[in-house]
């Protein structure tokens, strides 16, 4: 009986696990030149991490988290997000005593959550994201969402819908969380049995509720902004001034409370809806928080952070048509006439890919016009034709596909016009293997040893 793949799971090959690639490289590079680092951290940690951190008010803490018990007895979870697992991190190994604060990080990886599969939400999605921890500035709150914002334009977004809200210090939110109580008791018996259990955890969870009646009685409670502090309203508005300053358009969205407990301060979300209409949630979010260091056993140092949902990504920018012609193309098809030609196809197939070009041959030799057809498939702009009548004059066959013309080559001289063609200039050959330098070529920043080649000479 065939296997099935886990619901809310996907298979990503080919020219999609191209872009993805393509979508995350760029996601790095861009944190890359703001100057974060990498960080790894594991798929799974302790399940109190977890509850502690995201909270147990959360739904993902109280249902949509894959915990298990190991072997040795001990609770364990799949990360249902990696803000937690780098903060855990962090703490472990004492990068809080980096003389240069913040710690800038970002970090790519599968995420798991037991949510219900629907149009992009899966159980297990990728996320990409950065965290700034250990300085207290607004201006952090801004790089990460210019970054954010940056990220996605360059992604080839139109209109990115950036809604954000301030949920306050904790001051704030307690003054809030009181007056919440108040507007909801009398209500709370009609509201659905979540919404119950987070008027008494943290009623704040209530405004996040998607059941249509619920919504109706929350639409008149409280907003948070009215219960801001002072210091709390400021430093919103600095946030908001800076990204007028740089014309990045913002709604302030009042109902905007995250479903995460940890943050405080500014939070925020990216949505986008598709030429065609197509809307999947919002495709990035974050915000501020200042105790989740010191919650997981670090010295309290506040950090602000966000993580985008690569298939969100994928599925929109796909819809859009904005990925396609991303398409992965081979630079050179070997086409072997026969078997006879096979070695020496294998051998240049070996030297022109340590030269630093993508290969691609088939050995069980099949027609010129087959070979013809997979070079198509395959994108190649450039087929080298091996067959025996040339091989006799150690000539080989470079043919352009898309000119459709073809010249005879001398075969030690196919690098050189093939680094001529692809470059438009002769390449000056420097070599990393000291053993026989003039004997070796780069392209492409690759180096290679073509000692091979050279005794043939
Ligand atoms: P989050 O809003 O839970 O935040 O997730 C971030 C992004 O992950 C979402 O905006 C969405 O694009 C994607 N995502 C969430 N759930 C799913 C799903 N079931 N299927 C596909 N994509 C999904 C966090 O996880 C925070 N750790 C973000 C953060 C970083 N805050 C501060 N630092």
């Amino acid at each position: 009986m065939p296997y099935t793949i886990p619901k809310g799971t996907h298979d990503i090959s080919g020219d999609e696990a191209f872009c993805y690639r393509e979508i995350e490289e760029l996601l790095q590079t861009l944190a890359h030149n703001y100057g974060y680092m990498e960080m790894r951290t594991p798929i799974f940690e302790q399940t109190e991490l977890f509850t502690r951190s995201v909270g147990e008010s959360s739904d993902v803490v109280r249902k949509e988290m894959y915990t298990f018990e190991d072997k040795g007895g001990r609770s364990m979870t799949l990360r249902p997000e990696l803000t937690a697992g780098i903060m855990r991190s962090i703490v472990s190994n004492k990068l809080y005593t980096n003389p240069d604060l913040p710690i800038k990080s970002w970090y790519l990886g599968p995420i798991f959550r037991y949510e219900r599969p629907q149009a992009g939400r899966y159980r297990q999605f990728s996320q990409f994201g950065i965290e700034v921890v250990g300085v207290d500035s607004p201006y952090y709150d801004a790089e990460v969402i210019f970054l954010g914002y940056s990220a996605l334009k360059m992604l080839g977004f139109g209109n990115i819908e950036l809604r954000i809200n301030s949920l306050g210090d904790k001051e704030s939110r307690d003054q809030y969380r009181v007056a919440l109580k108040e507007y909801f008791k009398d209500h709370i018996n009609e509201m659905c049995e979540d919404c119950q259990k987070r008027y008494e955890i943290n009623p704040l969870r209530i405004l996040d509720c998607k059941v249509p009646e619920d919504q109706e009685i929350a639409k008149n409670a409280p907003v948070l902004r009215d219960y801001l502090s002072s210091s709390a309203k400021e430093y919103f508005q600095f946030i908001l001034n800076i990204l007028d300053n740089y014309e990045i358009p913002y709604v302030v969205d009042d109902n905007l409370v995250r479903g995460l407990d940890y943050y405080s301060q500014v939070v925020f979300e990216f949505h986008y809806t598709s030429n065609n209409g197509k809307y999947l949630g919002a495709v990035g979010a974050g915000g501020h928080y200042d105790n989740l260091l010191a919650e997981v056993g670090g010295p309290k140092l506040s950090g602000v952070g966000l993580a985008f949902g690569i298939e969100r990504i994928y599925n929109l920018l796909k819809e859009d048509g904005i990925l396609d012609n991303k398409l992965e193309n081979f630079d050179l098809t070997i086409m072997p006439l026969s078997d006879n030609c096979l070695p020496v196809a294998f051998d240049l197939a070996v030297f022109l890919r340590g030269s630093g070009y993508r290969v691609d041959i088939a050995y069980n030799v099949k027609s010129m016009k087959q070979q013809f057809k997979r070079a198509e498939r395959k994108l190649s702009p450039l087929a080298i034709i091996v067959g025996e009548d040339e091989l006799d004059n150690n000539q080989i066959i470079i043919r352009d596909l898309n000119q459709k013309t073809q010249i005879n080559v001398n075969i030690n001289e196919v690098l050189t016009v093939i680094d001529n063609i692809f470059n438009g200039h002769e390449n000056e050959h420097q070599c990393c293997c000291h053993e026989h330098e003039d004997e070796c070529h780069e392209h492409n920043g690759h180096h290679c040893c073509s000692k091979h080649h050279h005794e043939e000479e």
